[in-house]
């Protein structure tokens, strides 16, 4: 059913799509996992050379690790199953036998709304890590104090706790009329996005800050944008502006209300290293141990078939626009999206030198 009210979009309840099918998220998350593949070595490397093992070795021999934005798998299975790896690795090199190892608890976080039947009934039987489910936002805390050793998130962090109000009012200045994303905006509009954004990972920040013990470490992926660069030079700009300019059209042909449109926006947001270091400092909870661009540009390095880029995009995004503009034009709106992506191919290569992917190891002090 169409939503033609401006009430403003609320992030709980929309997630990535369910199940297994075609088109869901655990069919259509090849290129995120490619990506934090890439971040591998260093994280092994921090794990060897920052990670307390005797912390968890005096108290109850458990380690728990925590994926924030799980989704549904095999991303998170796989990235659970290489920081095992990388903390048995560190044991043996500290001479400790694997029955000496400790035990692992993997903590799967996400929305409410997220497909856990899926992410439960599809863990790998060879798991060596005892399992627990945890619903709920990591904008507030989700663990009990000092109670995680390593908390884990990929491509999750970008996403805000709710649009900011004021870009969805008629009377602001900063209202995003037309469009879905702020990346071409006005600076109004910008602003208001970089002020949800540092109120939010301030939260994220220290909500962990709380559920890390000192010397734990956290590892994160996010989508980001290069210090300097316009925002609308991002590839995931240039997703979310296309669906934003083929929704107007949609509007205009009588599909959809232009109403509809300028009551939408996604909740997303692209830091930059500056940013993101600045809020890091200021919120205090922990140092940096790395902060870095990972070599990781979809379309860019290798082509990727437009089909697979819609169909990755629309994992993504499909349950927000179904919510707001209804099931019915799900189909049309990604049809065209792919017929625009399929036209400009070449663009991607530039947009890659926007950044993508920011990788940020931080150790709790
Ligand atoms: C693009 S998916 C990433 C999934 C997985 N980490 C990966 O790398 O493939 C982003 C996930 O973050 C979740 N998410 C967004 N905001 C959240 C929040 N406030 N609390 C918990 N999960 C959230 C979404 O529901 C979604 O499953």
């Amino acid at each position: 059913m169409a939503n033609d009210s401006t009430a403003s979009l609320d992030p709980s309840s929309s997630s990535m799509n369910c199940g297994n099918g075609n088109f869901s998220y655990s069919k259509n998350s090849t290129l995120q996992r490619v990506g934090s593949m890439k971040a591998n070595t260093i994280i092994e490397e921090v794990i060897a050379d920052r990670l307390i093992i005797e912390k968890f070795s005096t108290s109850s021999n458990t380690v728990r690790i925590a994926d924030l934005g799980c989704s549904v798998g095999p991303n998170t299975y796989f990235a659970m199953q290489h920081i095992i790896g990388a903390i048995e690795k560190k044991c043996e090199s500290k001479g400790l036998s694997p029955s000496q190892f400790p035990e692992f608890q993997v903590f799967f976080n996400d929305q409410t709304t997220n497909d856990f039947n899926t992410l439960f009934t599809c863990l790998p039987p060879e798991k060596k890590y005892f399992v627990a489910g945890v619903p709920g936002s990591f904008h507030g805390q989700l663990f009990p104090s000092s109670s995680m050793n390593i908390v884990y998130s990929s491509f999750s962090f970008h996403w805000l706790s709710q649009v900011p109000k004021e870009v969805q009012m008629k009377d602001s200045p900063s209202w995003n009329k037309g469009r879905i994303f702020y990346a071409s905006a006005s600076d109004e509009v910008v602003q208001a996005y970089a002020a949800q954004f540092a109120k939010d990972f301030d939260s994220i920040l220290s909500a962990r800050g709380k559920e890390i013990i000192s010397g734990g470490i956290m590892f994160t992926f996010m989508l980001a944008l290069q210090d300097g660069c316009h925002p609308s030079k991002h590839i995931l700009s240039f997703f979310l502006d296309a669906a934003g300019s083929i929704l107007m059209d949609m509007a205009h042909e009588g599909l959809i209300t232009a109403a509809q449109v300028d009551s939408f926006n996604m909740p997303l947001y692209l830091g930059t290293p500056k940013e993101i270091t600045g809020l890091i400092e200021r919120n205090g909870w922990f140092s940096i141990e790395r902060l870095k661009f990972l070599d990781h540009k979809p379309g860019v390095d290798e082509p990727i078939e437009p089909s697979k880029h819609t169909a990755h995009i629309r994992a993504v995004i499909q349950d927000f626009i179904g919510a707001h503009f209804g099931a019915e034009i799900i189909d049309e709106l990604f049809d065209r999206l792919h017929t625009n992506i399929a036209a400009h191919r070449d663009l991607h290569l530039s947009l890659g030198k926007a950044g993508v992917l920011l990788f940020v190891a931080l150790r709790r002090k």
